[in-house]
């Protein structure tokens, strides 16, 4: 396994590699890797010849106030990790690199980055596509994998990857959770074990919703008032949305159908947590 810092780099290997007719799969994170980060590697290494991991914490898509500085990160721990499910090349920039002094473009996906995240916290989604979009030049994928458990991130990725007509395949892949059911998440570190107890509401509201719907319960604000309550039990929980929408176009629903999918974020404490799922499950998922 290779460890790249320089863009340039990357890209003269990225471009001699497609030359070659090499097939690049590709996983973006942030690092500090944990088992939903490798369910993705694990996915990518299966469908393409070459595996790429880029590895940065990206201050573009960090708000004022929010946790760029404290956010982890290990390079030696993550490059065990990664190697471990093959990944061939480690791409881990210097902000420096991805931003040198001058620059000036960003990409801004219109309406669905208005809603949920891109409410709460505006900039955002601007920070991850401009971010995404310079990773595919950068590493010129032809797949890139992304997780469901940044739901509305992944329908932002979609769009501008259709809009922009970018030649990447994206394919997303469920949550991966830990036994109790807590969606697994580079954040839950900042989680004391009181914290980590109460965090277990989000994925406990979601089931919850799922056996109303599956009762068969279809308004949309019934199931949202259970979900609050559940949450509303954790002392330091403090819902930041929840909304019931459609899958596809994120727009908020009064009556729940196939398509509906509950998503929410809670601050625990100080630490921000977003969770979702289906809320028509045939048996299937678990996201
Ligand atoms: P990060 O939070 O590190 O997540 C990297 C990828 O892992 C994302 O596609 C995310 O959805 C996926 N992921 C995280 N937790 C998961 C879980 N429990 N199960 C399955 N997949 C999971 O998302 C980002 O980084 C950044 O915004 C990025 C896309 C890299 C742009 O900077």
């Amino acid at each position: 396994m290779e460890i790249i810092r320089s863009v340039s780099q990357m890209q003269q290997r990225a471009l001699a590699l497609r030359a070659e007719g090499r097939r690049i799969a590709f996983v973006p994170t942030m690092g500090w890797l944990h088992r939903g980060h490798l369910s993705l590697l694990e996915a990518g290494r299966e469908r393409g010849d070459v595996l790429v991991l880029s590895i940065f914490v990206n201050p573009a898509q960090f708000g004022q106030g929010e946790d760029f500085d404290s956010y982890p990160r290990d390079l030696s721990r993550d490059a065990a990790l990664a190697e471990e499910v093959g990944t061939d090349i480690i791409f881990a920039p210097e902000a420096s690199d991805m931003y040198p002094r001058g620059y000036a473009t960003y990409v801004d996906v219109e309406g669905i980055t208005s809603v949920l995240c891109g409410a709460s916290r505006p900039g955002h989604f601007r920070g991850v596509t401009t971010v995404v979009t310079k990773l595919f030049t950068i590493v010129q994928p032809h797949i890139a994998l992304f997780g469901e458990k940044d739901f509305q991130q992944l329908a932002v990725i979609r769009r501008m990857t259709v809009d922009l007509n970018l030649p990447v395949e994206v394919v997303g892949m469920p949550i991966v959770r830990e036994k109790d059911g807590l969606a697994m998440s580079s954040r839950n570190v900042y989680l004391g074990a009181d914290q980590r107890w109460q965090a277990l509401a989000l994925s406990k509201s979601i089931a919850e919703a799922r056996q109303q719907v599956a009762a068969g319960e279809s308004s949309a604000a019934i199931v949202i008032e259970g979900v609050r309550q559940t949450i509303e039990a954790m002392p330091d929980a403090r819902i930041d949305y929840l909304e019931i929408c459609h899958q596809n176009s994120l727009e908020a629903q009064q009556a729940i159908d196939a398509d509906s999918v509950l998503l929410l974020a809670v601050f625990i404490g100080e630490t921000r947590l977003i969770d979702n799922g289906l809320l028509h499950t045939n048996g299937e998922g678990g996201s």
